[in-house]
């Protein structure tokens, strides 16, 4: 199943059962908005899952593109990655989180063909402050799902403030053979898809509001499905990385997890700036640089020869039209190939001032600031290159 009729058959299952379809957001969320940048399908619908009557109604689908820079570490792994897609339902108060279990068991097996035994849940066990989700672990016993209970990673919220609830999670098990273990015991147990009782609305001082209504709010990340409906073992051999991973792979050789790092970030990075990002030293466009330099460091580290002027457009073309947007690809490779002047200009302005200022690589919080304020070194830049030389005089 490709990305088009994995996203038609998630959508077309929700609306034969009476969900109506909502448009994506951007990655940039509205004025006003206390967040950087979308991170969650639910995102731009916090204020609806709050109570505010939506006007589509009260069961929506839809997918949305999200960015998460908590993962940033773990990407070269299986299965995060810096911006995806996510698809979504929602039941704003009309039905409950155990029909949506049962929706979701049976999208997963009946339209994606997903087998039951590869199978295996967790739900909220229960703190200080919430029961245990009962009704959530009856329901899997019910369908027939092995269930583990977990606390944190079983509660779900936007942030420290605002609607939150218990949250049911779905596996699939990525490993050969049959298998084995739990999601807590067993690396190989891939998290596919999310399904939140949004109950409550947390206050500053931490303490629970119980919201007027009880709405579910569902996430999968479309690449991990794929990966899923595939049958292979990470989000970069789904057909949705294949053209980066053919074309990097092609071009420059790297190692597995270098390259996975590499797409991940200029695909995010393209990403990016598709939705009107530009690179910069603050806020969105300080998240973007970073992304950048990151991909960057990594695409130099066997060779500083390589260059994103080589990336070719049908290659940047191919994500933006994955995400429906309307740029062209010489616009974003162009925003890239800038960016990569610049970076490289500061690192080499950056490598000769540390080897004459201090050649031992000692430096004080002062240096740090007289660096950034006087040439313009970004602190993590200089800590990158206080590593390198440090590195270098071993
Ligand atoms: N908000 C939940 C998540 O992002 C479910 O969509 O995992």
């Amino acid at each position: 199943m490709d990305m088009n009729t994995t996203i038609r058959t998630f959508i077309e299952f929700y609306r034969e059962r009476g969900h109506r379809l909502i448009e994506g957001s951007t990655l940039v969320p509205p004025d006003g908005d206390p967040v950087m940048f979308t991170t969650a399908g639910m995102h731009p619908l916090t204020r609806y899952l709050e109570g505010d009557p939506h006007p589509l109604g009260r069961q929506l689908v839809g997918i949305q593109r999200c960015l998460r820079t908590t993962d940033l570490d773990e990407i070269g792994d299986n299965t995060h990655l810096t911006v995806f897609q996510m698809l979504g339902s929602w039941s704003l108060g009309e039905y409950d989180g155990p029909q949506s279990l049962r929706f979701g068991l049976e999208l997963l097996c009946e339209g994606f063909g997903l087998r039951k035994e590869r199978l295996h849940a967790t739900v909220f066990g229960g703190d200080e402050q919430v029961g245990p989700d009962v009704r959530s672990l009856e329901t899997w016993y019910e369908l027939g799902l092995p269930v583990e209970p977990t606390v944190e990673d079983n509660w779900w919220s936007n942030g420290p403030t605002g609607p939150c609830g218990p949250d049911s999670e779905i596996f699939v098990w990525t490993g050969d053979g049959r298998p084995v273990g739990t999601p807590t015991t067993d690396d190989r147990w891939a998290e596919i898809w999310n399904h939140v009782t949004m109950r409550y609305h947390r206050l500053e001082d931490g303490s629970l509001q119980p919201l007027t209504q009880s709405s579910v709010d569902t996430g999968m990340g479309l690449e991990r499905l794929m990966m899923a409906t595939h049958g292979v073992r990470s989000v970069f051999e789904t057909d949705v990385f294949r053209p980066w991973l053919f074309e990097l792979h092609n071009r420059w050789q790297p190692d597995t997890r270098s390259l996975r790092i590499i797409s991940d970030h200029l695909r995010s990075s393209v990403v990016v700036i598709g939705d009107g990002v530009r690179p910069s030293s603050t806020g969105r466009g300080y998240v973007l640089r970073r992304l950048l330099r990151r991909g960057l460091t990594e695409m130099w580290r066997d060779d500083s020869s390589r260059t994103l002027s080589e990336l070719s457009e049908d290659l940047i073309g191919d994500t933006l039209s994955r995400f429906g947007q309307d740029i062209l690809p010489s616009v974003v490779r162009d925003v890239l190939v800038a960016e990569e002047r610049k970076f490289c200009g500061l690192l080499s302005r950056g490598r000769s001032l540390l080897q004459r200022l201090y050649p031992e690589g000692r430096l004080t919080e002062q240096d740090y600031w007289y660096l950034h304020d006087t040439h313009g070194l970004p602190r993590d830049l200089v800590t990158d290159l206080v590593t390198e030389l440090v590195g270098g005089l071993q």
